[in-house]
C-alpha cells in the first residue's frame, strides 16, 4: 500500500517535470557491472556522465554499444538539484555524497566540481547561451547539434524583476542594441534561454540520456574511473582497451573495449577530471610524472597548462525588503570583453543563512552568530569547511563568521551585479598531488596576471557603477543613497575568498578586482586542441582516446558554456557515427 502510495508520488513527480526533456531511469548502481557486463566489451567507453558525457553518450548508443561511468549519483527526486529556489543548496553542500565537490585553487579562490549524473547543468545558474562560431567546427553541424539540445531541455524565462532591472540599466549604460530574446552570442543587451521551467523545475543533461538507444546504452552511478588502461605491446603507439573503475562498495572492475571494434575511451569528466585521469594514466610531462612515481605511457608537456579560470567579480546592491529570487536571465555582452549578469534574493531562508550572496555561496553557518533565529541554528553549509583542517581554525571560522555578521542585513536581502571577462587570457597549470583519483589535484590559474584582464574586470565594474547610477534599480532599491564606493566597501567585506583584502580595495578598481575575484565556475583549457587533442577531439600520439568536454576549449565560449559543452557532446556523437558509418549513420 505504502509502497503503491510512493509509486504513484513518483509518477506525478516525474509526469510534471518532463514537459521538456524526459527523466532517464535507465542507470545502475556500479556494483551491478559484476554481473551485467558485457562479455564482448563495449565499442565506447565515456568516463563522466556530465554535460558533455550525457549527449555524446546518447547520440553514440544509436548504433553503438556505450558503457558510461559515473562518479556521483542521481540528480532524480533530489529537491536540492531540480528545484530552482534550493539553487544554492548544492552548490554549498559539502558533504561526502554532495553532488557539488569543493576545491580551493592555490589561487585562494573557492570553487567546485560537478560529481553527479548531468554535471554541472545539475548546479548551475540555468542560463542557456550559444558561444560565437569557431574556427575548427563545423558550422553546418553546429547549428544541427544546438537544437538537438534546445528542443529537449531548453526554455525561456519569465523575466523577474532583478532582471528587467539590469536589462533597462545596460541599455541606460550604453551596452546596446536591445536583441530580445535570444540564444545567440551578440553584443548588446539580451534575454537568453534557461534550463529552469516555467514550474522551476530544473532540466538536465541527464535527461538527455533518455534520447539513446536503452539496448545500446549501459549507465553506471558511483563508478569512479580509477585509470586508463594500454596495450603498450603492439603497433608504435599506446592503445586504450579499457579502463579501472571502483564500484560505489569500493571494489574494482575492469571494463574493456570490444576487441573487433575500432572504439575509444572518451573522456569527458571534466576541466578538472580529464586531465587527471590523462596525468594518473601516464599521459602528461615527463618529468611532473616521474616526480610522483607514475610510469610514463604518452610524454606530453601541454598536460594541464594552460588551465584558466575567468574571473567574476560582483558587488552587492543592498534593499530593505525581502527580494523575489532570480538567476541570470539577462546578459550584457560588452565589445570590451566584460560580460555583465545579476542574480536577487538568495538570502532569506534558513538554508541561506544568514547572509547568503546568492551565487557566491561562499558562506559560514550560523552558529556563532547571535542574530540567527533559533531554528536555523546549526545549519552548517558553507564552502569554508572545505579549508584544509589545518588552516581552519575555529579563530578563523569565528573572523570569517563575524565579517559577515558585520555587513548590513539588508545587503544580504539584495541582490548582485556582476561581471565575468571574456577569455580569460591568464593562464595557470593543473598538477597532481598524489595518486588517488577521489582527492582532487592542485588547480592554480593565476587570475589577473596578464594586464588586459584586469583592464576587462575594470571596464566590467565600471560599466556597474553606470547601471547602478541609471536609476533602473530604484523601484526595487529603498535606499538608493549608497555611494559606489559604499557598494564596493560591502562587496570587500562580504569576504567572498581567502585573498588578504588591502586597504585601498575601494579606492582602486584595479585592487577591488584582484583581492574580490570569485569563480563563475567556468574553467577550462589544460586539454586544448592543437596541443593534447587533434581537431577530432583524439588524444595525439595513443590511439582509442578522445577527450570531449571543456578542458579542450581556449576561452570560455559564449557568456556562459554549458550550451556549447553539451552541443559539443551531440556534435562529436554525430562526427563518430557518420564517419564510422556514412550513410549508415541514420543521423
Ligand atoms: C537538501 O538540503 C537540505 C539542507 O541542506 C538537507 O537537509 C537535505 O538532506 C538535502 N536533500 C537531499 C536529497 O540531499
Ligand atoms: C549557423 O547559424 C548561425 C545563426 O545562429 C548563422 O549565422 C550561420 O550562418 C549558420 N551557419 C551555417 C553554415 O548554416
Ligand atoms: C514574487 O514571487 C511571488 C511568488 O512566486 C509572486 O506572487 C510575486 O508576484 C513576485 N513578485 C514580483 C515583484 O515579481
Ligand atoms: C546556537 O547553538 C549553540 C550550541 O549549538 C548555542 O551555544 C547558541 O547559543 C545558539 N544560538 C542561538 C542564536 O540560538
Ligand atoms: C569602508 O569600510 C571601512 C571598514 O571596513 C570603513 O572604515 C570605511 O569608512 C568604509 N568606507 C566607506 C566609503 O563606506
Ligand atoms: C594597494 O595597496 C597595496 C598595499 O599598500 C599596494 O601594494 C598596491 O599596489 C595598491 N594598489 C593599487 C592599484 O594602487
Amino acid at each position: 500500500m505504502g509502497e503503491l502510495f510512493l509509486k504513484i508520488l513518483f509518477c506525478l513527480f516525474f509526469l510534471r517535470s518532463s514537459q521538456g526533456g524526459s527523466p532517464y531511469m535507465g542507470y545502475k548502481e556500479a556494483s551491478s557491472f559484476a554481473t551485467t557486463a558485457s562479455p564482448e566489451g563495449y565499442d565506447y567507453i565515456i568516463v563522466g556522465g556530465g554535460t558533455a558525457g550525457c549527449p555524446l553518450a546518447a547520440t553514440l548508443s544509436k548504433k553503438y554499444s556505450v558503457l558510461l561511468l559515473e562518479r556521483g549519483g542521481s540528480p532524480y527526486g533530489n529537491i536540492n538539484i531540480s528545484r530552482f529556489e534550493n539553487f544554492q543548496i548544492s552548490l554549498t553542500d559539502t558533504s561526502p555524497g554532495s553532488p557539488s565537490q569543493a576545491f580551493i585553487s592555490t589561487d585562494g579562490v573557492i570553487n567546485a566540481r560537478a560529481r553527479v549524473l548531468g554535471g554541472g547543468t545539475c548546479l548551475n545558474a540555468g542560463f542557456y547561451s550559444r558561444a560565437s562560431p569557431r574556427a575548427s567546427w563545423d558550422s553546418e553541424l553546429v547549428n544541427e547539434s544546438y537544437p538537438w539540445v534546445e528542443r529537449q531541455i531548453v526554455h525561456w524565462p519569465v523575466l523577474a524583476p532583478w532582471q528587467k532591472a539590469l536589462r533597462d540599466g545596460l541599455l541606460a549604460a550604453g551596452v546596446t542594441p536591445i536583441n530580445g530574446y535570444t540564444y545567440d552570442h551578440v553584443f548588446g543587451t539580451k534575454v537568453g534561454g534557461t534550463t529552469f521551467d516555467r514550474d522551476g523545475f530544473r532540466h538536465t543533461a541527464a535527461d538527455l540520456l533518455s534520447s539513446g538507444d536503452p539496448e545500446n546504452l549501459h549507465v553506471l552511478i558511483h563508478a569512479s574511473v580509477q585509470r586508463i588502461l594500454f596495450d603498450t605491446t603492439k603497433g608504435d603507439r599506446p592503445k586504450a582497451v579499457g579502463v579501472l573503475f571502483k564500484d560505489e562498495n569500493g571494489d574494482q572492475h575492469r571494463a574493456s573495449l570490444s576487441s573487433s571494434g575500432c572504439g575509444d575511451v572518451i573522456l569527458s569528466a571534466g576541466a578538472i577530471g580529464s586531465l587527471q585521469l590523462l596525468l594518473l594514466s601516464g599521459i602528461g610531462p615527463r618529468g611532473d610524472l616521474e616526480k610522483i612515481g607514475l610510469p610514463i605511457v604518452l610524454d606530453n608537456a601541454f598536460v594541464g597548462k594552460g588551465m584558466a579560470d575567468n574571473p567574476m567579480n560582483s558587488v552587492f546592491i543592498p534593499i530593505k525588503r525581502p527580494i523575489n529570487k532570480s538567476l541570470i536571465q539577462t546578459v550584457g555582452i560588452t565589445k570590451m570583453g566584460a560580460f555583465i549578469e545579476a542574480s536577487s534574493g538568495f538570502s532569506h531562508s534558513c538554508e541561506s543563512i544568514n547572509c547568503q550572496h546568492g551565487i557566491m555561496s561562499a558562506e559560514t553557518y550560523s552558529r556563532m552568530l547571535t542574530h540567527v533565529p533559533a531554528h536555523c541554528n546549526g545549519t552548517q553549509i558553507g564552502q569554508l569547511s572545505t579549508v584544509p583542517p589545518k588552516q581552519s581554525t575555529l579563530e578563523m571560522a569565528r573572523a570569517y563568521a563575524e565579517s559577515k555578521a558585520t555587513l548590513p542585513k539588508e545587503c544580504c536581502r539584495g541582490g548582485s551585479i556582476l561581471a565575468k571577462i571574456k577569455g580569460p587570457l591568464s593562464t595557470g597549470e593543473l598538477g597532481l598531488l598524489n595518486l588517488d583519483a577521489d582527492e582532487g589535484p592542485s588547480v592554480t590559474f593565476n587570475y589577473f596576471n596578464n594586464p588586459l584582464d584586469l583592464q576587462r574586470c575594470v571596464y566590467g565594474v565600471r560599466t556597474i557603477e553606470k547601471i547602478v547610477r541609471s536609476g533602473s534599480f530604484a523601484g526595487l532599491i529603498d535606499d538608493g543613497a549608497y555611494s559606489m564606493e559604499a557598494l564596493l566597501n560591502m562587496s570587500v567585506r562580504a569576504n567572498v575568498n581567502l585573498i588578504p583584502k588591502q586597504t585601498n580595495d575601494t579606492k582602486s578598481v584595479e585592487q577591488f578586482c584582484k583581492d574580490t575575484v570569485v569563480t563563475i565556475w567556468h574553467y577550462h583549457g589544460g586539454c586544448q586542441v592543437g596541443k593534447v587533442v587533434g581537431k577530432d577531439y583524439r588524444v595525439v600520439g595513443v590511439n582509442g582516446l578522445r577527450v570531449v568536454d571543456g578542458s579542450t576549449f581556449i576561452g570560455s565560449p559564449g557568456t556562459n558554456p554549458q550550451a556549447t559543452v553539451m552541443m559539443l557532446g551531440r556534435y562529436v556523437g554525430v562526427k563518430i557515427l557518420r564517419e564510422g558509418l556514412g550513410n549508415e549513420a541514420e543521423i
